[in-house]
């Protein structure tokens, strides 16, 4: 992973990150002594190397019979307990992976449920898994989030319609809290197979326990692969010192940003496989730095698509906005342009070359055009789609999460003001000791 901050110079010094050393030096003390607000969840820091000590035997046992049995998984959650194994599923399986057939997939379809309230997805849903065998893998740490408890219900019933309640009870998965919550109740009294998430691990922060493993693993993502990239990244992006560890460098440059009037990040990709990867960062980012009335506002964009709509404001509309590029160096395929002398499309000088190329270049003059448009921009170079490339940028952002949210002096493993909406929406649903 290369951090290259080219299209910063001239918005930052290189002694406005130097200056923050010191800063960094205090905050990472706290990190690892876990003295920092929100403490009791920093268990995401070693996660990935202690999960690989654990073993994930279990795991892999559960996505085997998955993979054997069923032709659709359907994952139940929301936030935390979904954007994950979305971001991971999109960036590593191919774009229409639930278009092959059952031997190119090499595993079940996947589906997403519990993460709207929306009638019209659901029953669309329910249609495409008419006539398949299916698996769910419900996953809500409270276990009474609204969404995906009403996804869960309806599933639910789904299964007992096709399947009856026994085998219904065989084949749902809960991945939930380890005694409390109304999910945990439910899985020990029909007797559904269980596993954890960690007591110390945020939501956000999750998707390297079961969260995600588990749904992973079913569709046949290497989970030990994700694991080694992000127990490694533990190691890379470590150490405090701001010329060593690319993670805390981007943190300490965004908060510079920041306070220069720089208020508005969008995370930039040029592969339709990062659209969920920039939701899971977004959720990373806003609900960690949002609170106390600051934080850099994650939004996301994905080119060249978003070029021709929301290109015009990055280019020439209000200036408090910053760019971060993530950018994969090797796709899994190259498509070359064909030649086709009679089209008039004026595209005859690109006969030949690669599309990965051509892609290259439009990334490169988005970038400068975006500089010299008054839009600081950094990027990150990932090397491929791999499971162990993706294991690592999910350390690296979260790594860099907590300190940027430490310099900015907010609490980045709390997020209180989810709960706002909820109270509102309960009293108007009329719950039980919400009237008003
Ligand atoms: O990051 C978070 O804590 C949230 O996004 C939660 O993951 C989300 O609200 C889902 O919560 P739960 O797993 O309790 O259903």
């Amino acid at each position: 992973l290369k951090l290259d901050l080219t299209y910063t110079n001239g918005f930052l010094g290189e002694e406005e990150i130097s200056n923050a050393q010191s800063a960094v030096n205090a905050l990472h003390d706290d990190l690892q002594q876990k003295r920092t607000p929100g403490a009791d969840f920093l268990g995401w820091l070693d996660l990935a190397s202690r999960t690989l000590q654990e073993g994930v035997a279990d795991i892999l046992e559960t996505a085997k019979e998955i993979r054997e049995k069923a032709d659709a998984l359907v994952v139940v959650g929301i936030g935390g307990s979904y954007l994950g194994a979305r971001a991971a599923y999109e960036w590593v399986k191919p774009e229409y992976y639930n278009q092959l057939s059952k031997e190119q997939r090499g595993g079940p379809e996947i589906y997403f449920l519990g993460n709207h309230i929306s009638a019209d997805a659901v029953s669309d849903l329910l249609t495409v898994l008419k006539g398949k065998q299916v698996y769910v893998n419900v996953i809500s740490k409270s276990g009474t989030t609204t969404e995906p408890a009403i996804g869960f219900r309806l599933i639910r019933q789904w299964l007992i319609e096709q399947y009856g309640e026994q085998e219904t009870k065989r084949r749902i998965v809960a991945t939930t809290d380890a005694s409390k919550g109304a999910l945990r109740k439910l899985a020990t009294d029909e007797g559904y197979k269980t596993y954890v998430i960690p007591d110390d691990v945020g939501g956000r922060y999750s998707v390297l326990t079961p969260v995600g493993l588990l749904p992973l693993a079913a569709i046949g993502v290497d989970i030990e692969k994700l694991l080694q990239g992000a127990a490694d990244a533990e190691k890379e992006f470590g150490s405090a010192s701001l010329s060593e560890n690319a993670a805390y460098k981007y943190a300490v440059l965004r908060n510079a940003l920041y306070r220069k009037g720089y208020v508005t990040e969008i995370f930039a990709h040029f592969e339709p496989a990062l659209h969920y990867f920039a939701e899971w960062w977004k959720q990373l980012y806003g609900e960690s730095e949002g609170k106390d009335q600051k934080g850099v506002f994650p939004a996301s964009v994905g080119y060249t698509t978003d070029l021709h709509s929301m290109g015009q404001f990055v280019q020439e509309g209000y200036r408090n906005l910053f760019e971060t590029f993530v950018h994969i160096e090797n796709g899994t395929h190259n498509v070359d342009v064909p030649s086709a002398q009679n089209m008039e499309d004026g595209l005859e000088y690109l006969a030949g070359k690669s599309l990965v190329w051509v892609n290259d270049k439009a990334r490169l003059a988005t970038q400068s055009a975006h500089a010299e448009g008054g839009v600081p921009n950094v990027l990150i170079q990932v090397p491929d789609r791999s499971e162990y490339t993706l294991g690592q940028l999910f350390y690296f952002f979260e790594r860099a999460c907590a300190m940027s949210g430490l310099l900015m002096g907010v609490n980045p493993f709390n997020q209180p003001g989810v709960e706002n909406y909820k109270t509102k929406m309960f009293q108007l649903l009329g719950k039980p000791g919400y009237q008003k």
